[in-house]
């Protein structure tokens, strides 16, 4: 992966349309994925000697693996948004203070139980994205999309991996559901209180409230707020849910091709 160079020209406002509040709302959530991520790494591993199915356990290097490499590229594109004046150090402080506590008081199951929901989150986003054009069009920035839908195929290719260790360890149907919605409300909280913290440390925002009314407004029409993944992010509720319950399987390896296929389209797609 060469995502450096392919920022080297990164604007401050790199959604489509130069959307301000969008930028804002992608620059968050890359913020909070390196961290958040060493978070489920540290999660999964805490288990990994008890897990006895061996297609699961190499499972599992695969995620650690992945999720690893999506940190440190996030890493390079947050360098860079944080450079264009985004609160990157906050995020990534507050999010390391966050999981270090929840560490201190949560048990092992508990923390797989947020690993897991938080991937059903990445899974729903990533589905979003490669599913949905007009998802992908929002991105603007050809660097900053690639780097979106490579770290979304990957996060559909391991989507039941947290979970199914957390069902390996004895993780039970209740507290899946009950750290699921308190997921929905922190998530929900800290991206917005996030979003505001580096609107208001905006100058240019500051100074242009209407444009920033007007994105916000426009904010209710993206693919990523409409009723499609908010009812794939509640189907996480019914007993017997499973992630691949919802078969993804054409769509990364229609993704894994033009990705990462033979046919040099990586270039259209940077082009396009
Ligand atoms: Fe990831
Ligand atoms: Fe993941």
């Amino acid at each position: 992966m060469e995502f450096d160079r392919w920022l080297e020209d990164l604007p401050k406002y790199f959604a489509a349309d130069n959307d301000i509040v969008m930028s804002h709302v992608l620059a968050v959530l890359s913020g909070v994925f390196p961290d958040g991520e060493d978070y489920f790494v540290r999660s999964v591993t805490a288990a990994k000697d008890r897990i006895r199915d061996p297609g699961l356990a190499s499972d599992v290097d695969g995620f650690i693996g992945q999720e690893s490499m999506h940190g440190r590229e996030h890493r390079a594109l947050n360098d860079r948004l944080g450079e264009r004046g985004y609160p990157m150090a906050g995020i990534s402080r507050y999010v390391r203070t966050i999981t270090a506590l929840r560490e201190r008081i949560q048990g092992e199951k508990a923390n797989l139980g947020f690993t897991a929901a938080l991937e059903h989150y990445t899974a729903t986003l990533a589905e979003t994205l490669l599913g949905d054009p007009e998802a992908r069009a929002q991105i603007g920035h050809p660097g900053v999309r690639y780097l979106l839908m490579w770290h979304a195929l990957e996060e559909s290719e391991h989507k039941a991996v947290a979970f199914d260790v957390y069902k390996a360890v004895g993780g039970t149907e209740r507290m899946r559901v009950i750290t699921m919605w308190i997921t929905h409300m922190t998530f929900v909280l800290e991206t917005g209180i996030w979003t505001a913290i580096s609107l208001a440390r905006d100058e240019y925002a500051r100074s242009h409230p209407m444009q920033v009314a007007k994105s916000v407004w426009k904010l209710r029409s993206s693919p990523f707020a409409s009723p499609r993944p908010v009812r794939q992010l509640f189907q996480y509720h019914q007993r017997g849910f499973h992630p691949n319950d919802r078969d993804t399987k054409d769509m990364i390896a229609t993704w894994r091709e033009r990705l990462f296929g033979s046919e040099g389209t990586l270039t259209d797609l940077l082009a396009s």
